[in-house]
């Protein structure tokens, strides 16, 4: 039987031109739920395109890894997001795509790392003490205002205040942005606010590459004006700017989200948390968190792990088709669109037990459930595009945590809607609204 007369996978492509986009938008369970009644891999149609959801870690690594030559990042994500991005990193492919990552690799690894650890420490402690002047609040938008405060010093620099402030709300613009259903550019729309918000932001960028050019500096801007390829060519100013600002939205919302669903999840286990204290207790900490002291903590690794399997903020990948190709006997035509799914994959029942318990021991060596199969947790991605600042925020959230761990007490308020939102990272509908002390402040 040739590949073309295998059928394509069941599914709905729901209503006329808008399919099924509002469900995929508004409601968490959207992919469970056709998995019930279709199974692992099934069709829908969403932001406009024909799309194929495909689960499990087997998905995973044909779309990953194995079969990436029959995939196109830049033709996956949607419209808003190229608009919005530019032609960045997570629009690339090929040659482009290989040198380009290997430029910005270095702001991402080794001593850039070492150079970030006592700055990420200071803002956390910061607004640790911040957060305890304060009788309570929703922790997700704090969690935001910290995070994008670390990324835009670390990586461009910025003071801390009104400067950084202003990039902040610029980003909440911008991201506003990128999942309007309705792509109207106008000055009162969601997405024309969007655009504006871009271009301030690559105004400012631009501003900011200019100041640079007797002294690029340390940061992660300063290594992308100083890196070279193997010709010896640099990244064009265009490119740094459009890259620069792929660092600052890849850069926080996704960690903001892990760290809410992090301090929410030790609030609602008590023995988790008080073993977590422990870890941190026994390993003595004096002075300033350096990267060694950060990789002993090894149930710290395993608890966000968990919060990465059960509360990944990327529910999954979108990539266009580039050649068909056949899956578990259905077929997948070229010009479609296929999207891994993180959240239903780390649901799998065959590679964690009781998937829906919160249990970082699944992760203890003796256990290592994730390590049954290659790619059953994906909450970086995985292959050769793995997350590029998987290490930068392991650190950030570790030193978050062991700060945490150490000299903070916190609460989750009553009478609030902790349904999560998947839209644009994860995040409880109320914010996580939290009191909060901390012996920092003393
Ligand atoms: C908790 C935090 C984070 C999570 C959960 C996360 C998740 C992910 C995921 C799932 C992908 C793959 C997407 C796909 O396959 O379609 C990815 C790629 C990427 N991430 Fe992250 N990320 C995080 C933090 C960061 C940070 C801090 C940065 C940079 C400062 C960053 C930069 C990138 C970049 C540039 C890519 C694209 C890599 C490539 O195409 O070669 N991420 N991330």
């Amino acid at each position: 039987m040739s590949e073309v007369s295998k059928p394509l996978p069941p599914g709905s492509l729901g209503l006329p031109i808008i399919g099924e986009t509002l469900s995929f938008l508004l409601d968490r369970n959207f992919a469970y739920k056709r998995e019930q009644e279709f199974g692992s891999i099934y069709k829908t149609n969403i932001l406009g395109r024909k799309t194929i959801f495909m689960t499990g870690a087997e998905a995973n690594k044909f779309i990953l890894s194995s079969h990436m030559d029959h995939f196109s990042w830049g033709q996956g994500w949607p419209e808003n997001f190229r608009k919005l991005l530019g032609e960045s990193l997570f629009l690339q492919d090929g040659e482009e795509h290989r040198r380009n990552r290997k430029l910005l690799m270095p702001a991402f690894h080794g001593q850039a790392l070492v150079n970030y650890t006592q700055t990420m420490e200071e803002i956390i402690q910061k607004y640790f003490k911040k957060w305890h002047s304060q009788e309570n609040f929703a922790w997700f938008t704090e969690l935001k205002q910290m995070t994008f405060e670390i990324a835009s010093v670390l990586l461009l620099g910025t003071t801390p205040g009104e400067q950084t402030e202003r990039l902040s709300q610029w980003f909440t613009d911008l991201t506003n942005g990128l999942f309007a259903i309705f792509p109207i550019e106008a000055s009162w729309t969601k997405y024309g606010k969007a655009i504006a918000a871009r271009d301030r932001l690559l105004d400012y960028l631009d501003e900011e590459i200019e100041r640079r050019k007797s002294n690029p500096g340390k940061d992660t801007l300063g290594l992308m004006l100083q890196t070279s390829d193997e010709n010896g060519d640099y990244l064009t100013r265009e490119e740094i700017k459009v890259q620069a600002l792929l660092m600052l939205f890849a850069g926080h919302e996704t960690t903001t989200s892990m760290l809410t669903s992090l301090c929410m999840s030790l609030a609602q286990n008590p023995n988790l948390l008080a073993k977590a204290r422990k870890e941190q207790e026994d390993l003595g900490i004096e002075g300033e968190l350096t990267l060694e002291k950060l990789k002993q903590m090894t149930y710290l690794d395993q608890i966000l792990k968990e919060v990465e399997r059960l509360y990944p903020p990327v529910a999954g990948g979108f990539r266009g088709v580039v050649k068909s190709f056949t899956f578990k006997g259905y077929y997948v035509p070229k010009g479609w669109i296929v999207s891994y799914r993180i959240t239903s994959s780390h649901q799998d029942s065959q590679i964690f037990s009781n998937p829906k318990t919160f249990d970082p021991d699944r992760f203890s060596p003796e256990r290592a459930e994730h390590k049954k199969k290659e790619y059953s947790l994906v909450g970086f991605g995985g292959g050769p595009r793995f997350c590029l600042g998987y290490a930068f925020a392991q650190m950030e959230m570790k030193i978050f945590a062991s700060l945490l761990l150490r000299y903070c007490q916190w609460d989750i308020l009553p009478d609030q809607d902790l349904t999560l939102e998947p839209i644009p990272t994860l995040h409880p509908k109320s914010g996580l609204k939290v009191t909060f002390s901390s012996s920092l402040s003393v």
